[in-house]
């Protein structure tokens, strides 16, 4: 799955990081658009490559435990014991941040979302450049995320430095994101590793709390997110609409018509997850009038991929 880069090209990323490059990094979840999270100059270029509103976080990708902790203010107990389970892994956990971190990299916020990506390259590459690293998705703003070298070359190709091919995603969507700023430990954004994974080791995390709200923390953010060109459907009833050409992404309901394209989606979650991006990837550059997705059930192992296409539907 993975595809390892050269020593000279780890060596050639990690230089122009460590000289406010720009370099876009496999992780597991999905490419990142990386800069040193240390330097504010470098930190504000990705705003402007992703032409992504001010108000919006970053989060930043360290290599251990100790250079997590470097960066915070409190690394309480609930942090030390989901950074020993998941770390690393596809958990961003929001903690009080230090005068270390730019404000322009939280937007401003007092608080800094922290992972360790479970991504060979992705780890070897922050070890080399000897610097946290701020990105967020490989994409320009409100765009599809990116899960190949490919999606972030045909997304960005010319605005960042070096991309950095570390083959094909395995999660295939973003983290999960948990603040750790309250008492009651409260779930931003859902994701691989679940509400129930997350509560098997810290106990209940705030059931008030709204997932899709939660992750805008920030003001000026919108729910239309992760969304492909093409106008996206979700239906529950094999109904495809009735005018325009369009694609069926079919998970166990057959169309209501014949002879429509359709792409058949894996059954299980995590294999659903783990190709979502790249088959709406597909089936955008088809250039059709719509994208009819047939939804998968509304039970919680499928929180995180409902999320993404309730958002990629969203014209908010
Ligand atoms: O899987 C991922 O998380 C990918 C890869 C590249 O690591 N990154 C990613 O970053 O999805 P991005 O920038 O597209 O998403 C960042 C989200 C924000 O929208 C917000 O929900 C949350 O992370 N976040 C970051 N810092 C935060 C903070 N200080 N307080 C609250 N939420 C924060
Ligand atoms: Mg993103």
């Amino acid at each position: 799955m993975h595809r390892t880069p050269t020593a000279a090209e780890i060596d050639r990323a990690a230089n122009l990081l460590r000289a406010g490059g720009l370099v876009a990094i496999p992780t597991e979840t999905v490419y990142g658009l990386g800069a040193n999270a240390l330097d504010a100059e470098a930190v504000a270029r990705i705003y402007a490559v992703k032409r992504r509103p001010p108000t919006s976080p970053l989060i930043v990708h360290v290599d251990s435990i100790e250079m997590a902790q470097s960066l915070v203010a409190a690394w309480p107990e609930d942090a030390a014991l989901l950074a020993r389970k998941f770390w690393p892994g596809p958990l961003t956990i929001v903690l009080p941040k230090t005068s270390a971190i730019p404000t322009i990299v939280t937007a401003g916020l007092p608080s800094v979302g922290l992972r360790m990506p479970a991504h060979p390259v992705a780890l070897a590459l922050i070890r080399a450049a000897g610097v946290p690293l701020a990105a967020p998705s490989a994409n320009r703003f409100t765009e599809l995320s990116p899960t190949t070298a490919d999606h972030v070359r045909r997304s960005l190709d010319g605005d960042v430095d070096f991309i950095l091919d570390g083959g094909p995603c395995a999660v295939g969507i973003e983290s999960t994101v948990l603040s750790l700023l309250e008492p009651q430990p409260v779930l931003l954004r859902p994701g691989c590793i679940s509400r129930h994974d997350l509560e098997s080791v810290i106990g209940p995390i705030d059931a008030a709390s709204n997932p899709t709200a939660g992750a805008h923390p920030a003001p000026g953010m919108h729910a239309r997110h992760y969304s492909p060109r093409t106008s996206l459907f979700l239906i529950s009833n094999g109904e495809l609409p009735e005018k325009g050409r369009g694609i069926y992404l079919q998970h166990t309901r057959p169309p209501s018509r014949r002879h429509i394209s359709t792409i058949k989606m894996p059954s299980a979650s995590a294999d659903y997850g783990a190709a979502l991006y790249s088959k709406l990837h597909e089936a955008d550059e088809a250039n059709l009038d719509w994208i009819a997705v047939d939804l998968p059930p509304n039970t919680p192992e499928w929180e995180a991929v409902q999320d993404r296409l309730r958002r990629a539907a969203s014209n908010e």
